[in-house]
């Protein structure tokens, strides 16, 4: 698997995207994450449009309800070419396993399917507090993890701090998907556990997930181009 940058679209309305795409050249086609807000602002033809333009989409709806249902949400995701989805691992691993039936196509060919461990915003006081799992928070998400991979998925979303044990718990071929990134000479925003394009290829990241530090740049093409030079 190729490492590569995946841009974080979370602008609100299709116009905004594409404006903000158009600043790239002709050829340069980056791979771009759609999430929750643009998706159920603008629907499945912001995925078609963005396709036709040539990018790669991570279609970032983080999938969490029973079994059945899930399966036939991916179903028709999978019909819409996304490259890359996701689940709460939360669901159980019955319910990663009815997200990669639905999601394969009758050719066998399908999008990646990756989980969502432990939310980055979830405290580990919060876990044990409110939601009463009594596991330490890093043990929890290596076995989310570990079960994503049982399930036959293929990585997981996580901290790019979290990235090394979860390569050592469930293989070096498990991706890890890894949002939290800021250039060394630049503002966290809100994030908290941050680290830098460079520093998460040395980890082991598989696809780092910039949003702001590209999105919010003056030269975004510049800020593009930083990102992949020191990952990819
Ligand atoms: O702007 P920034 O680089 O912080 O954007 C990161 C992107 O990754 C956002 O779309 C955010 O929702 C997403 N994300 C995250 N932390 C997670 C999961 C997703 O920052 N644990």
């Amino acid at each position: 698997m190729n490492r590569d940058v995946i841009i974080a679209c979370d602008f609100s309305s299709r116009e905004a995207t594409l404006e903000f795409l158009d600043r790239f050249p002709a050829g340069r086609k980056p791979f771009v994450k759609i999430g929750m807000e643009l998706f159920y602002a603008e629907g499945p033809a912001i995925v078609r449009d963005l396709k036709a333009r040539g990018h790669k989409v991570f279609l970032d709806l983080k999938l969490h309800d029973i079994p059945n249902t899930v399966k036939k949400a991916m179903k028709v995701l999978s019909n819409l070419d996304v490259d890359m989805v996701n689940v709460h691992a939360a669901g159980t691993v019955a319910m990663m396993r009815a997200a990669l039936e639905g999601l394969t196509r009758p050719d066998g060919t399908r999008p990646l399917l990756i989980a969502v461990t432990q939310l980055t915003s979830t405290s580990e006081e919060a876990m044990q507090k409110e939601l009463l799992i009594g596991a330490g928070i890093n043990d929890t998400i290596v076995k989310y993890a570990s079960n994503a991979r049982e399930a036959g998925l293929d990585g997981v979303v996580c901290s790019p701090l979290e990235a090394g044990m979860v390569k050592q718990a469930c293989g070096a071929g498990f991706l890890t998907i890894t949002p939290g990134i800021r250039f060394a000479d630049a503002a966290a925003d809100d994030q908290v556990r941050i680290t830098t394009p460079a520093r998460a290829r040395e980890i082991g990241s598989d696809f780092i997930v910039v949003g702001r530090p590209i999105t919010a740049a003056a030269d975004p093409v510049a800020a593009y181009e930083r990102c992949l030079k020191e990952f990819v």
